[in-house]
Formats: C-alpha cells, sequence, structure tokens
C-alpha cells in the first residue's frame, strides 16, 4: 500500500518516527512530507533514512513530478500525526500552501489524522469545530489519549501510541496486515463497530439529574477490544469513570435520547454495534430550566417519570428494514427474582429485544458496576450454544469481541 505520512510540527513528531517503521516494516511505501515547523522537532535526515524516500515540504521541489497532485492522487492511505491544531484548521479551511495540504486536497483514498496538543487547544471550539468539519466529510480524526503532556500539565492532548494507529490506519485502509511485532488477531479488520458505553443521565434541573451506577469499565475495555482486533471504533460515551481508550472516534453523550440519535447516525454504515451502556428506562416527565427549590410548607415535589425508547430494539428494527447485515450486540444485567433465574430472564430478553447476540451478567450492589472484574454468558439469537466468559474486564471484553467476529462470519458468511 502506498501511504502518505504527514508529520505535524508537534514535540510527538519523534513518536511518529516509530510508526513510520511499522508501516515499512508491514511492507508499505512510505511518503513522509513534514510541516515546515515539524522539521525543527525532527530533521528531514531521519525522515528521509527511514522510509528510504525523499523527503519535502515544498510544491516547487521536483516540479516536473507535479508532487502536489501525484502524491494525494496515488495514496492508497494519508495519515497525519500528530496533527496539531493549526493543520487541523488548515485541513479543514482546505488551505493549500505547502505540499501536505495540497496533498490532502487531493486525497483519493481514506485520510486519517491522529491530534496531539494541549488540552486548552484540543478542547478550544475552534478546533472542536474543525474536528467535527473534517469528520462530517468523513475524515477519521482519533480521540488524543490523556497523560503526561509536554510540560507538567497533564490531560486529554497527547498522541496516541504508535501501534494505536497504526491499528486505526490499518483498518480504515481495510487491511490486515499487522506490525511485524503486533499481537492483534485482525478478527475485525476493515470494519466499523460502533460501542455505547457508560450509564445515560436524566436531567431533572439544570443541576440534577436520575443516573445509574455504570462506571463505563467494561464499554471502555471493549473498545480496546475492537481497536486491537483491528476495527475502526466509534465510541459513543453517556457518563463514565473511566477515560476513553485512545484511538477511538469520540461522541460524548448525556441523556437516553442524545445517545439513540447518536447510536442511529453511527450505526448506519457500521458492521456491529455493541450496546453496552446503561441507557435509562425512564426519563423526569418535566425538565425544570431552573433550579427547583425547596419551599418551607411545602410538600416535597413529586418526580413524574416517562419512558425512553429502547435503542437496541430501534437498532435491531431498522437494521431489518434496511435488509443490512450488521451485528447488533445487547448486555443484560439481570438480578433474577421470583418470576425466574438470570439467565430466564435473559432468553426472553434476548427474544423481545431481537439482537444477534445478549452478553449476560448478574447485578447488584458491589457487584460487576465500578468492579474490576466480570462474568458474563453470552447468548446467541441464531442457535449457537451459549458460551461463559470471565476473569478482568478486559478478558471479559476479548472473549466478546472474539465471539463477534465468529458470529459476524457464521451469520453474515457473504459479508
Ligand atoms: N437498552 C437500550 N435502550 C433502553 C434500555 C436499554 O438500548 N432504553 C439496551 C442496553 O444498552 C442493553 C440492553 O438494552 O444493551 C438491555 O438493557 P437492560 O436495562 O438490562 O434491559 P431492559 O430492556 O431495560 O429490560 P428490563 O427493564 O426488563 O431489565
Amino acid at each position: 500500500m502506498r501511504i502518505v505520512l504527514g508529520v505535524g510540527g508537534g514535540i510527538a513528531a519523534y513518536k511518529v518516527a516509530s510508526l513510520l517503521r511499522l508501516f515499512t516494516e508491514a511492507g508499505h511505501k512510505v511518503t513522509v512530507i513534514p510541516t515546515e515547523a515539524a522539521t525543527r522537532f525532527v530533521g528531514v535526515a531521519t525522515w528521509e533514512a527511514l522510509s528510504g524516500n525523499p523527503v519535502s515540504n515544498s510544491v516547487f521541489d521536483d516540479v516536473e513530478k507535479v508532487n502536489h497532485v501525484r502524491l494525494g492522487h496515488e495514496a492508497d492511505l494519508i495519515v497525519v500525526a500528530p496533527a496539531t491544531a493549526d493543520l487541523l484548521a488548515k485541513a479543514a479551511t482546505g488551505q493549500a500552501g505547502d505540499l501536505l495540504t495540497n496533498t490532502l486536497l487531493m486525497a483519493h483514498g481514506p485520510v486519517l489524522f491522529a491530534p496531539a496538543m494541549h488540552t486548552e487547544m484540543w478542547q478550544h471550539a475552534a478546533t472542536q469545530a474543525n474536528v467535527e468539519t473534517l469528520r462530517s466529510r468523513g475524515v477519521t480524526v482519533l480521540e488524543p489519549a490523556s497523560g503526561r503532556l509536554t510540560g507538567s500539565d497533564s490531560g486529554p492532548g497527547r498522541l496516541p501510541e504508535p501501534e494505536a494507529i497504526f491499528a486505526a490506519a490499518m483498518a480504515l485502509a481495510g487491511s490486515e496486515t499487522s506490525p511485524a511485532q503486533g499481537s492483534h488477531s485482525g478478527v475485525l479488520a476493515g470494519r466499523i463497530v460502533t460501542i455505547s458505553a457508560g450509564g445515560t443521565r436524566e436531567a431533572l434541573d439544570p443541576v440534577r439529574f436520575l443516573g445509574n451506577r455504570s462506571s463505563g469499565k467494561q464499554g471502555a475495555a471493549l473498545a480496546a477490544a475492537a481497536l486491537a482486533a483491528g476495527a475502526t471504533v466509534r465510541f459513543l460515551a453517556a457518563h463514565m469513570d473511566v477515560e476513553p481508550p485512545a484511538g477511538v472516534e469520540l461522541v460524548r453523550v448525556e441523556s437516553a435520547l442524545e445517545l439513540r440519535e447518536a447510536a442511529l447516525k453511527a450505526a448506519v454504515d457500521s458492521d456491529v454495534v455493541i450496546m453496552a451502556a446503561a441507557v435509562a428506562d425512564f426519563r423526569p416527565a418535566e425538565v425544570s430550566d431552573t433550579k427547583i427549590k425547596k419551599v418551607d410548607g411545602e410538600d416535597a415535589p413529586v418526580v413524574r417519570l416517562i419512558r425512553n425508547p429502547d435503542i437496541l430494539h430501534e437498532l435491531v428494527e431498522r437494521r431489518h428494514a434496511d435488509g443490512g447485515q450488521q451485528l447488533i450486540v445487547g448486555f443484560a444485567a439481570e438480578t433474577g427474582d421470583a418470576q425466574g433465574d438470570v439467565l430466564e430472564h435473559a432468553t426472553a430478553k434476548l427474544k423481545r429485544k431481537g439482537c444477534d447476540l445478549l452478553v449476560v451478567n448478574q447485578v447488584g450492589v458491589g457487584r460487576v458496576f465500578g468492579q474490576d472484574d466480570n462474568s458474563v454468558v453470552i447468548l446467541s439469537g441464531h442457535g449457537a450454544d451459549p458460551e461463559s466468559a470471565a476473569g478482568s474486564k478486559a478478558d471479559v471484553a476479548a472473549a466478546v469481541i472474539d465471539r463477534v467476529g465468529t458470529e459476524l462470519t457464521r451469520v453474515f458468511p457473504a459479508v
């Protein structure tokens, strides 16, 4: 595969030398285009030596080869890392002042940006609007990782690890090639997987909400396992106690209604949808615009609840309406009661929801929610035997993702 690797002017440029290595060791032909600023961090000689190709960012070098048109045209994939706030802005507004921005405008294949910058710059409304614009045009912009930044500060803004960028790039290009030292099994290589995680919050007034105990740990572990299996991951995060893994396309949501909108949108071209979020079944019927105050001598207010839509069920209905070959996975949190045990309730739920797989866990105070270990049974809507998985949430996630891979090829053999 021909890859153009654009390098932005940030300190993380040094990590991109390892990314370049992963690409070349996997047999890809890489042309590196560093910005002027990037060469202040890592010199042209390094890029030339590691890629085995000449390196320039000028539209006036080798003019007879028409590089500003040819490179973008011929590239099977363009990866920009680190994508600085400046580069994201230039790409979003279609500027063409140097060879890299020209190449981005001429792109014929998929384009992936791996941002790195200070947290304030990443969270600035201008940068977020640029990211939104690029994503709406079909460009993949990874979420930065969280952690120590250049100075003493820390927060979201670190470049995702080269292995994570490599996996996301290969998934985007639909290639199953893994890095020489890579470990992903590739069962989801080239697949788009949407995963919801965390607990929704249903507003009562501007300061209060009804929530649940979900920590989002299992959903985050599923996203990491799907990335490791080669998928492009759209991560719909409701309230979470942990950071989403670096390398996902992140959409933050708050309420069930917001999650519904994000899930229906993300599902349109997804191969797999996994609803791991704890979605509130009910929301307050009235949401006060102002803080609800206690008034001496008056009764406490009564909160009336109304039903939220069942997102999982709606996803299944829409999938059938479109005749789509999409695998839909639900999660069931069950306690068991006088009417039936956990498995009886789960089997009924699998039928009711109509999904392809249902991952069932037993809940209760201090059990599953917020814990680091989990134990589940995976039920199939297509007649396969139930399968148990236990261990850390990462172990359970790996088992679920593995099962998703097998079920995908079993249920839709032609895909
Ligand atoms: N779910 C959903 N939309 C809802 C409620 C739940 O998409 N409004 C999804 C969850 O993400 C999960 C599955 O449905 O994948 C099961 O959720 P759970 O709360 O366990 O089941 P319920 O449908 O709420 O059934 P019950 O109230 O009988 O437990």
